[in-house]
C-alpha cells in the first residue's frame, strides 16, 4: 500500500502562536522543516561558540565546524589571528579540508590544487588563462573574533552589532582566567539523541540536578530558585550556599574579580548570561570533594577557592571557569534528533599531566553528567515525538529555559518578517 506523504509543518504558523510559559509544540523539535529553519534562522545568523583560542595555538592550526549544510574552516593566520572562511573551494566548490582539525602551512583544494594562504588569499591555481585573477578568488570569509581565549564566528554577513557589547561586559570576568594562554587536556564530543533545543533547555535548568550525583558534590542545585520557590529539600543546602557567597565575595573583592549576575538571555540578539558564584565542597573546583583538579593554575591566583563563572551564550554555548581549569561546551545541531555536544576542559598551559592533574580526576564529573545529560535529552526527544505530547508548563525554576525559548522565538520571527520583506 501507499504511503501517504507526510504534510509539510507550517513553521510560520506554529512560530506566531507559541504560547508563552510552556515547552514548544512538538514540530520544534521533530521536524525537518524547523531543522532546516534554525539553520538559517539561528545557527547562519547569530554569533557562536564553536572553538577555543587553546585548540588553535599556533599558525596554521585549523578546526572545521559544521553547521547544516555549511563547512568553516576556523584557523589561525600569520599574525596570530583567528581567521574563518567558508570550506569551499573558489574553482568548482569542493570542500578543501575534510579533517576536523590539523595544522597547514596554506590551503590546499584536493581537486586541481588550488592553494589558498591562511589568510584566505589565492596564492596559487594551477594552469589558468593569462587574464586569470587570483584576487577575485580569495576564499569566502565568516566573521570571527574570540572573546578572552573563546573563538566565536559568525555566517551571516551582516553580524547581530550588539556582539561587542556582550564580549565588553564578559571579558572583565572572562580575563582573569587566562583562557588565551591555556592548553587543552581534553575535549569528548558527545551526540546526543535530542533536538539542538532539547539540548540547550536541558543546560538552562538545575530542575533535574537530582540525576547528577557527580555534580551535586560540588555544584549548588539552586540555580533557578528564589527564596520563595527554593523547595524544602534545599533548604540546608540553599544554606551553606549563602554562607559559601558571603565568604567567596570577600575574596572577589579582594581580587577585584567581577562576580555580579548579569542576565540578558532573551533581552538582545546575542542573548547572554555571566555570573560567578561559589562551589559546594571545598569550593575549588568541579571534584568529587570540591578541591582542585589541577595543582597549576590557570593564572596567578592567591587561592584556588574562587568558585566558578558561569557563562552562557544563545545559541549554543555555556561555560564554567574555575581558579584551576575551565569547562566550554558547545552544541551543534545535526538533525532534527541529533545534537554534537563538544566539552573541552581547559588548564594552564604548563600542566603537565600526571604531575599537575590527573584526566580521570579533572573530566569525571562533566564526563558523567554529560552522559547522564544525553539521556534526559534522548527522553524528551522520544516523548515529544509521540502523537500524544502537549507542551507543558515551565516551573519558575526552568525560567532561563523559557528565557532561551523566547530568544530563539524571537529569532524566528525576526528572520521570517525579513524574509517575507524581501519578497
Ligand atoms: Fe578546488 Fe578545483 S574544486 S581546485
Amino acid at each position: 500500500m501507499k504511503q501517504a506523504t507526510p504534510a509539510a509543518v507550517d513553521v510560520a504558523e506554529f512560530v506566531a502562536r507559541r504560547s508563552v510559559g510552556q515547552s514548544l509544540e512538538a514540530p520544534f523539535y521533530v521536524s525537518q522543516e524547523f531543522f532546516d529553519l534554525d539553520i538559517e534562522a539561528v545557527f547562519a545568523r547569530h554569533w557562536l561558540f564553536v572553538a577555543t583560542d587553546a585548540e588553535l595555538p599556533e599558525p596554521g592550526d585549523y578546526v572545521t565546524v559544521a553547521i547544516g549544510p555549511y563547512s568553516i574552516i576556523v584557523v589561525r593566520d600569520d599574525n596570530e589571528d583567528v581567521r574563518a572562511f567558508h570550506n569551499v573551494c573558489r574553482h568548482r566548490g569542493a570542500r578543501i579540508l575534510g579533517e576536523e582539525r590539523g595544522t597547514v602551512g596554506n590551503i590546499v583544494c584536493g581537486y586541481h590544487q588550488w592553494t589558498y594562504g591562511v589568510d584566505g588569499k589565492l596564492l596559487h591555481a594551477p594552469s589558468q588563462a593569462p587574464d586569470f585573477a587570483p584576487s577575485c578568488f580569495s576564499l569566502r570569509s565568516v566573521h570571527a573574533r574570540t572573546v578572552a581565549g573563546l573563538v566565536y564566528i559568525c555566517l551571516s554577513q551582516t553580524p547581530p552589532e550588539d556582539f561587542d557589547e556582550v564580549a565588553a561586559q564578559a571579558e572583565p570576568y572572562l580575563a582573569p582566567h587566562n583562557l588565551a594562554k591555556a592548553k587543552v587536556a581534553a575535549q569528548i564530543d558527545l551526540v546526543e539523541n535530542g533536538n539542538w533545543k532539547l539540548t540547550m533547555e536541558n543546560n538552562r535548568e538545575c530542575y533535574h540536578c537530582g540525576g547528577h550525583p557527580e555534580l551535586l558534590c560540588a555544584y549548588f542545585p539552586t540555580y533557578g530558585y528564589g527564596e520563595q520557590n527554593l523547595p524544602a529539600v534545599l533548604r540546608p543546602t540553599y544554606e551553606r550556599y549563602l554562607q559559601a557567597d558571603a565568604a567567596v565575595r570577600l575574596t572577589y573583592d579582594s581580587l577585584g574579580l567581577p562576580y555580579t549576575l548579569v542576565e540578558e538571555l532573551d533581552t538582545r540578539t546575542t542573548g547572554f548570561r555571566i555570573q560567578r558564584e561559589p562551589l559546594d565542597g571545598a569550593g575549588e573546583s568541579y571534584t568529587s570533594d570540591g578541591k582542585a583538579a589541577c595543582k597549576r593554575l590557570l593564572a596567578d591566583f592567591p587561592t584556588a577557592r574562587l568558585g566558578r563563572l558561569a557563562f552562557h551564550t544563545q545559541p549554543n554555548a555555556w561555560f564554567h571557569l574555575m581558579a584551576d581549569h575551565a569547562i566550554t561546551f558547545s552544541a551543534i545541531p545535526l538533525g532534527p534528533d541529533r545534537t554534537l555536544v563538544r566539552t573541552t576542559w581547559l588548564v594552564h598551559a604548563d600542566a603537565v599531566e600526571g604531575i599537575d592533574y590527573d584526566l580521570d580526576t579533572l573530566t569525571k564529573v562533566w564526563a558523567a553528567t554529560n552522559e547522564q545529560d544525553a539521556l534526559f535529552v534522548a527522553r524528551a526527544q522520544q516523548g515529544v515525538s509521540s502523537p500524544a505530547y502537549v507542551p507543558g508548563p515551565y516551573a519558575p525554576s526552568e525560567e532561563d529555559v523559557e528565557a532561551f525559548a523566547n530568544w530563539y522565538v524571537t529569532r524566528l520571527r525576526a528572520y521570517l518578517s525579513d524574509t517575507e520583506r524581501q519578497r
